[in-house]
């Protein structure tokens, strides 16, 4: 359909002879003719045609159902009906695949969950396929972002044998049988390995080589929370530059989510109109003041204070020390600053071993970026680069050295300040979307209990 938008855009003797393939959305017939709207997921528009009974094909027009593909040549000619510009008159059509009368996407207004058990179907709604594309152009604008900044794209391994947050979150991968499941000499990599949660530890060997590089792809969690916020499966921007400190890494962050939220402005028009009508209405307007104005910074001690002045009562305790939930996160980003926040300098005891201690000892140069609806989006640090501090942090830690020794070795050759982060890429999508629920951001989601398709 995109083509054909194009197309019109073009000289009229380009609008001949036009052929279209796609699925029917919706047919209406009348005694001398039938009127097709037709899809085919490039864009948000159908295209309206016009087959007139007795062109060849038309025999086939009733099996012509919604969810049918089928091809039609024709001329494209202004329309003299509503809702759009252009329309097909079609001077042949094809049915190419017929569709089963239990089609489930008949009728319009499935709910959300219904729609996830329709997984592989599903992209052919509006609002999925408006998702999906919208995926696909944040993705590029990713991309987009580090090259033009002269980024280096490095791919991180997906198979690994150290555990990045040291959370123990991860998923196991073993070749051995179960009842071998403990020789881990003998498993295929002659020891334990994992899915990554984190292209991090491996991103900064690059960056302390390279520089400026980023990581982009799937990270995994084999975290039990069952939460909109929480894949098990999702994928990761991970940018680490060499000679940066954590104002250069909070700076960089933000310049991330405004020039992702300003794409989906530029180039998702058509899509937006979607999530506004289903989703958001106020979708358009919280995303142009976001590219618009600054963000927030604060402290994680200011920002407890401010939450235990705040006079709220929260499901979980506020207290120095302990972790900020998502009910807090929002508050503060949505109640009091009513922005996208960063918090930074968070107390070293909840936070990985890989964080650079500042000068007070308690702290650590962490930084979250917060938005409204969803709270964190980004979580990054300044990392440690003295070698002493840094074993002192994985003894802390309970880490063995032994197990990270070309980590350390980055601290003992040439070692630099360098600091990155890392960015759920759903969690943006949410941002941009409005969705409420990451499983509507991912083709394929993968949450505890379900891994179906
Ligand atoms: O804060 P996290 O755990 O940070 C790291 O993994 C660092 N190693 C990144 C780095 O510094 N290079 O995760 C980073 C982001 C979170 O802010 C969140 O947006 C997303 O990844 N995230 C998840 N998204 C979906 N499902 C989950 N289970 C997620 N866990 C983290």
């Amino acid at each position: 359909m995109r083509e054909m938008i194009k197309r019109v855009l073009m000289s009229s003797t380009e609008r001949q002879g036009v052929t279209v393939a796609g699925w029917v959305r919706t047919r209406r017939d009348s005694k001398t003719f039938s009127f097709l709207e037709i899809n085919d997921g490039s864009c948000l528009a159908n295209l309206q045609v016009v087959a007139d009974a007795g062109i060849p094909g038309y025999e086939q027009v009733e099996r012509m159902l919604t969810g049918a593909s089928v091809e039609i040549t024709g001329r494209l000619v202004a329309s003299v009906g509503q809702g759009q510009q252009w329309e097909m008159q079609a001077d042949s059509i094809r049915l190419i695949g017929e569709v089963q009368a239990d089609y489930p996407l008949q009728k319009k207004g499935h709910s959300l969950e219904f729609l996830r058990s329709l997984s592989h179907l599903r992209p052919r709604t509006n609002l999925h396929g408006a998702v999906f594309r919208m995926r696909s152009r944040m993705s590029f604008a990713v991309h987009q972002f580090f090259q033009e900044r002269d980024f280096t794209h490095v791919h991180t391994p997906i198979l690994t044998a150290s555990d990045c947050e040291g959370a123990g979150e991860m998923f196991r991968v073993t070749t051995l049988p179960p009842d071998k499941a403990a020789m881990d000499a003998e498993d295929f990599f002659g020891k334990k390995a994992f899915l990554t949660v984190s292209g991090q530890l491996e991103g900064e060997t690059f960056a302390c080589a390279l520089s400026n590089i980023y990581t982009f792809g799937p990270t995994f969690r084999a975290e039990n929370s069952h939460t909109s916020r929480h894949a098990a499966e999702f994928w990761m921007i991970e940018p680490e530059v060499a000679f940066c400190d954590l104002q250069g890494d909070m700076d960089l962050a933000e310049a991330l989510v405004k020039h992702l939220v300003q794409h989906a402005l530029e180039k998702s028009d058509g899509d937006l109109t979607v999530f506004e009508k289903f989703i958001d209405k106020t979708l358009r307007e919280r995303l142009e003041f976001v590219a618009e104005r600054p963000f927030e910074r604060v402290t994680y001690t200011e920002a407890v204070e401010l939450l235990l002045k705040s006079g709220k009562t929260f499901q979980y305790p506020v207290e120095y020390g302990l972790n900020l939930q998502s009910e807090h996160e929002r508050w503060l980003t949505e109640e009091y600053f009513k922005k996208p926040t960063t918090v930074y300098n968070y107390p070293k005891e909840i936070k990985p071993f890989y964080m650079r201690l500042n000068d007070d000892d308690k702290t650590v140069t962490a930084m979250d970026l917060l938005v409204p609806g969803i709270g964190e989006i980004v979580g990054g640090s300044q990392r440690e680069e003295r070698l002493d501090v840094l074993l002192e942090n994985m003894k802390r830690h309970h880490l063995d050295p032994q197990d990270y020794w070309w980590y350390v070795d980055l601290r003992r050759y040439g070692s630099v300040p360098h600091a990155g982060f890392g960015m759920g890429f759903e969690r943006m999508l949410m941002f941009v979307t409005g969705m409420a629920n990451i499983r509507d951001v991912i083709p394929f989601s993968r949450t505890p209990g379900s891994c179906d398709f």
